[in-house]
């Protein structure tokens, strides 16, 4: 079943007060919002904060998401987290494959298959992240890349196994910029990225996979972006980060 999600990328935010401030006022703000059938509302803190946000949302339509997590099942990796060590906290899904992941430590597609076979493993659900830079939108490389990117690091998966994959598109050029895409934009992108789906797996598969939008995501743009046919739902950081703008942006899904 294809699912509606608001997903809340905290990135590298919030002391552990400040996460239970704002799960506080997350709670909230959402307990008068309705959510639709297959509508899911995730949000990302850090590792050191996952415990504390999996107990306080108990019960609570917010569900819990790491933002990321080694690839090897335990060992000599001083300061890395194992899915193992994020099921037991009651962690049920883990974000692979941001941008500032692949820019800033070097993550490759190579790698992240490793990453995203590891937490299938352990029974974690993936938001995988991908999308375009600036230059390969201005050299019209965009489809091309996307589409390696998926193929590379994705269809290796047999079909069951990518009924645990949600998609977020996030074209790089928009995350942290102020800089959306036009829900145009993003429409012609997940309308490619679902035809790749299709051609790979079936038709069927294809439309029960949800593919979120990420990139400059708030309250004023965020109804147009989920109204068009293939967006279901947002990746959303910067908006996140505050109670009233997230639960705006759940409310436009
Ligand atoms: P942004 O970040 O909403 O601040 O652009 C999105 C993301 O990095 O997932």
């Amino acid at each position: 079943m294809r699912q509606k999600i608001v997903a809340g990328n905290w990135k590298m935010n919030n002391t552990l007060d400040e996460t239970k401030k704002l799960i506080k006022e997350l709670k909230k703000e959402l307990k008068s919002v309705k959510l639709k059938k297959d509508t899911r509302v995730i949000i990302a803190p850090t590792f050191v904060n996952l415990l504390t946000a999996t107990k306080k949302t108990k019960k609570t339509k917010i569900e819990v998401a790491a933002q990321n997590m080694h690839q090897a099942k335990n060992g000599a990796y001083t300061g890395e987290i194992s899915a193992e060590m994020l099921t037991s906290v009651g962690v049920k899904t883990v974000i692979l494959g941001h941008s500032e992941r692949r820019t800033y430590f070097n993550e490759t597609d190579k790698l992240l298959t490793e990453k995203v076979n590891t937490a299938l493993e352990n029974n974690l659900e993936v938001i995988f992240c991908f999308g375009e830079q600036l230059e390969d939108r201005n050299s019209e490389n965009h489809f091309k890349v996307v589409e390696s990117q998926l193929k590379n690091a994705l269809f290796h998966l047999k079909s069951e196994d990518i009924k645990n994959i949600i998609l977020a598109y996030e074209p790089v050029w928009a995350i942290g910029t102020g800089q959306t895409a036009s829900a145009d934009q993003a429409q012609e992108m997940h309308a490619f990225i679902r035809g790749l789906f299709a051609s790979e797996y079936s038709q069927e598969l294809a439309d029960t996979i949800s593919i979120l939008y990420g990139g400059s995501v708030k309250p004023n743009n965020a109804e147009e972006i989920f109204s068009k046919p293939d967006v279901d739902g947002g990746l959303i950081g910067g908006a996140s980060l505050k109670a009233k703008d997230f639960s705006a942006i759940v409310k436009a899904i």
